[in-house]
């Protein structure tokens, strides 16, 4: 997928691509992965302490996406949904909270529905 260094959190690699046809975004670029489950998006982000961390996606879509939240490979909230936003130029966010170990981790948002993630801004953590 495509490598970027798109937010706070540092790289993200995306099965995707990294678009730019909806206004409205932050930074370079939008994530938009391909239209399948199992598709996502994933950073490296330095936890500095353990504890429950609140991972704020900012993101767009036209019908509901649900998705998943893997950190290190585990599982850390498994129904995840991102409720339609109305247009493909219309950007919300919603938070997930989930806990984490301090230090470098790698944290995955991956669909769990056909039509792949929404469109995803970012990423704050
Ligand atoms: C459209 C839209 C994309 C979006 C996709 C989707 O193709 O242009 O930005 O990612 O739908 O359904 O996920």
């Amino acid at each position: 997928g495509a490598v970027i260094e798109e937010n706070s959190v540092g790289f993200c690699n995306v099965d995707g691509t990294i678009d730019t046809n909806y206004p409205g975004y932050t930074g370079s670029g939008f994530a938009n992965t391909n239209n399948a489950a199992g598709n996502g998006i994933r950073w490296s982000v330095n936890f500095p302490n353990a504890g429950t961390q609140t991972f704020a996606f900012r993101y767009a879509a036209i019908d509901n996406r649900p998705a998943k939240l893997l950190i290190n490979g585990v599982t850390v909230a498994a129904n995840i949904n991102f409720p339609a936003t109305s247009s493909w130029s219309n950007w919300t966010t919603i938070s997930v909270p989930a806990s984490v170990s301090a230090g470098v981790s790698s944290v995955r948002l991956e669909a769990t529905g056909g039509s792949g993630l929404p469109n995803i801004d970012r990423l704050e953590v």
